[in-house]
């Protein structure tokens, strides 16, 4: 069984929010990686966002609040985690953040100019993508992914099974994506310039 939705899921990333940014800042079990070339990626992602116009924003599945920083204009951070909405609201303070599912947006029509959302779809199930895209499109005109790009050492969709620092261990639905494969799924788009060396995909889409 995956941890895609659910109970289940909340559970794991509560648990993992005090340990969540470790995969940012090589910490931890993420001490091993190249760091001068994931702190470069990293340095072209949150440019990418800064630099995006300012629009009054819904960062879905916001978690810690690490990428909701660089978010230019007005921002509302939802996460269905009140331990990651715990880390947000000290880290990116600048933001307000709403406890809720991103499968069901609990505002208006059109209550954004933008959703933005990280590292969240790729997580999704066939059936939960459909209703994240309807949901976003519904509250916003823009929608901005951030997500994994294809990798050497992964299948384009598999389950992970990730290890906490208590030791216990939680299976991750995860996809990687080219970006023609992402831009495809959302029906249409424009690419940002962090995923210009190929490692990380972005892509915006509008609505029209
Ligand atoms: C991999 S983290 C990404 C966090 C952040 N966007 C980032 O890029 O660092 C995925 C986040 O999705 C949240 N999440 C999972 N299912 C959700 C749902 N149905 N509605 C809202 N948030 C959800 C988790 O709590 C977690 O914070």
């Amino acid at each position: 069984m995956n941890a895609s939705t659910g109970a289940l899921l909340r559970r794991y990333y509560d648990l993992v929010a005090p340990e969540y940014d470790d995969w940012y800042l090589g910490r931890g079990r993420f001490g091993q990686r190249d760091a001068a070339a994931w702190d470069a990626e990293l340095a072209r992602l949150t440019a990418t966002i800064a630099e995006l116009p300012p629009l009054r924003t819904l960062d879905v599945a916001c978690g810690t609040g690490y990428l909701t920083r660089h978010v230019p204009g007005d921002v509302v951070g939802l996460d269905a985690s009140a331990a990651m909405l715990e880390v947000a609201r000290r880290q990116a303070p600048r933001a307000t953040y709403v406890q809720g599912d991103a499968l069901a947006l609990p505002f208006d029509d059109r209550s954004f100019g933008r959703v933005l959302s990280a590292h969240f779809y790729g997580h999704l199930d066939e059936s939960e993508r459909g209703s994240f895209v309807g949901e976003a499109r519904r509250v916003a005109e823009e929608l901005v992914i951030v997500d994994a790009a294809i990798r050497p050492n992964h299948a384009e969709e598999e389950t992970q099974h990730r290890l906490l620092a208590d030791g216990s261990s939680w299976p991750i639905l995860k996809r990687y994506f080219t970006t023609e494969r992402l831009v495809a799924e959302l029906g249409a788009g424009e690419v940002l310039p962090s995923c210009v060396r190929g490692r990380g995909a972005s892509t915006r889409r509008s609505s029209t």
